[in-house]
């Protein structure tokens, strides 16, 4: 099937194309981006016209932090239904973390994995490995042999390998390997006999033993270091607090290998916004103050912080209860994350659409070290379709994901994924519903 996107505003960093064009797909690939195409090669039969007037056309987002819970926790969420969240939100690519039951730590659990997500999927998946042997933080995987079957990235994600020493000894075999690695910054220790909440008036107040900055300030200050030394790849995962940010200048400052990423829900709320004691504001780092999320905007602003990724982290209704002392970390994102980003950042003025599309897209490809990302003729079409202009409230029971934790329900937003395609297929269409 041949599509043709007649009349859209396409929005390409990497061609610099910002204007109307018509796209033509064909065998899964970009094959043209002109002005009026439609007149020269659109003919009736194989080929579908898609009305692209008033709508972006946008290469498919990629998002290098989401959590897919399969195998082990599949009540929470799975390879299909994550999948099929991440084509609601127009992502077309995503890195799916470690941290599943068991632990993704072997290379046949890489294969297996990404075999199973081709037939399962509906999106590109990337399978993080473990940096250690059941993220116990004693024994480092085979990273070698992992990315034999496919692996890009290791991480730890949902706690930091303790031992640096270790530590040291993954970011050398990563280097050499050139493998990247997904640093969720957090010192264990620190942590110990606390809830994961920022350490204000609103713990006091529920006499709550919070956390502070330093906790994840002092990981993210070793894990920079070592970068420097060992020459490794290092992106931070979900950056919160304003030294992170500071940190992640100077670094890039000194030449070093980092990158770093900044989650919706940390650069909108701060700890002032928590309603109560509802365990969806309840996520790893948590929301922190009001200085740190400005600063955050600020660093995505100025392109210190490279990413937006969502941290998708869906749990049962059953999970999230019992208040912060009870809940589990995490709130879903893939679904609202285009709209939150349109909405905060663009329609605000903070980032131009074209900044938010590398932020999404083009940036985390190269990150990642995909031929992702971009528009150009040839390139594989993994395309979304967006209306900046619409508007609507954010409503969980609408979500595909299984996890409907989200601190977002209610908030009324402006901008909307109506199409994703992934190699030249649609996968989701807005007014059609999911189509796979
Ligand atoms: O909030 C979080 N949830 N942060 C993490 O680091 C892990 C994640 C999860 O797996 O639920
Ligand atoms: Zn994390
Ligand atoms: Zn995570």
């Amino acid at each position: 099937m041949r599509l043709l996107i007649r009349g859209g505003h396409v929005i390409d960093p990497d061609t610099g194309k910002d204007g109307i064009f018509d796209v033509l797909v064909e065998n899964g690939t970009i094959s043209r981006v002109e002005k009026e195409l439609s007149d020269m090669g659109a003919e009736p039969g194989d080929m579908r016209v898609i009305d692209g007037r008033g709508l972006y056309v946008m290469p498919g987002f990629v998002d290098l932090h989401v959590h897919l819970r399969d195998p082990g926790q599949e009540y929470k969420e799975t390879l299909a239904t994550g999948g099929r969240a991440a084509a609601r939100g127009g992502v077309t690519t995503i890195c799916a973390m470690p941290n599943t039951r068991p632990v993704t730590d072997s290379p046949e659990m890489i294969r297996s994995q990404s075999e199973r997500a081709k037939a399962e999927c509906p999106v590109h998946v990337s399978f993080v490995g473990a940096v250690t042997k059941g993220q116990k933080g004693e024994e480092l995987t085979n990273m070698a042999a992992m990315k034999r079957e496919g692996m890009r990235c290791i991480s730890e994600d949902g706690k930091s390998v303790m031992d640096a020493k270790l530590y040291r000894k993954a970011m050398e075999i990563a280097a050499k390997e050139d493998i990247l690695i997904l640093a969720h910054c957090e010192d264990g220790n620190m942590i110990k006999d606390t809830v994961i909440v920022n350490e204000s008036d609103f713990s006091r107040g529920l006499g709550l033993s919070g956390v502070t900055n330093g906790v994840e300030d002092i990981i993210a200050a070793r894990d920079i270091l070592l970068a420097k030394e060992t020459g490794a790849r290092l992106h931070l995962c979900h950056c919160s607090t304003k030294d992170s940010v500071e940190m992640v200048r100077l670094a890039k400052e000194a030449g070093a290998l980092v990158t770093a990423e900044v989650c919706p829900h940390h650069f909108l709320l701060s700890d002032e916004d928590i309603p109560g004691d509802d365990g969806n504001y309840k996520m790893n780092p948590p929301l922190r103050k009001r200085e740190d999320v400005e600063a955050l905007v600020d660093g995505l602003k100025k392109g210190i912080i490279d990413v937006i990724a969502t941290d998708h982290a869906p749990h049962s209704e059953k999970d999230k209860e019992g208040g912060f002392r009870k809940a589990a970390c995490g709130i879903v994102g893939l679904e609202t994350s285009l709209s939150l980003a349109m909405t905060e950042l663009v329609h605000k003025g903070v980032l131009t659409p074209m900044e938010l599309v590398k932020r999404m897209s083009l940036t985390p490809s190269r990150i990642l070290g995909v031929d992702k990302g971009s528009l150009a003729e040839g390139k594989c079409a993994d395309l979304v379709l967006v209306d900046p202009e619409r508007e609507f409230v954010i409503r969980k029971e609408d979500f595909v994901s299984k996890g409907k934790n989200t601190p977002f329900d209610g908030k009324k937003v402006k901008g909307m994924v109506v199409m994703t395609i992934v190699d030249g297929e649609i996968v989701y269409d807005e007014k059609e519903g999911l189509l796979k």
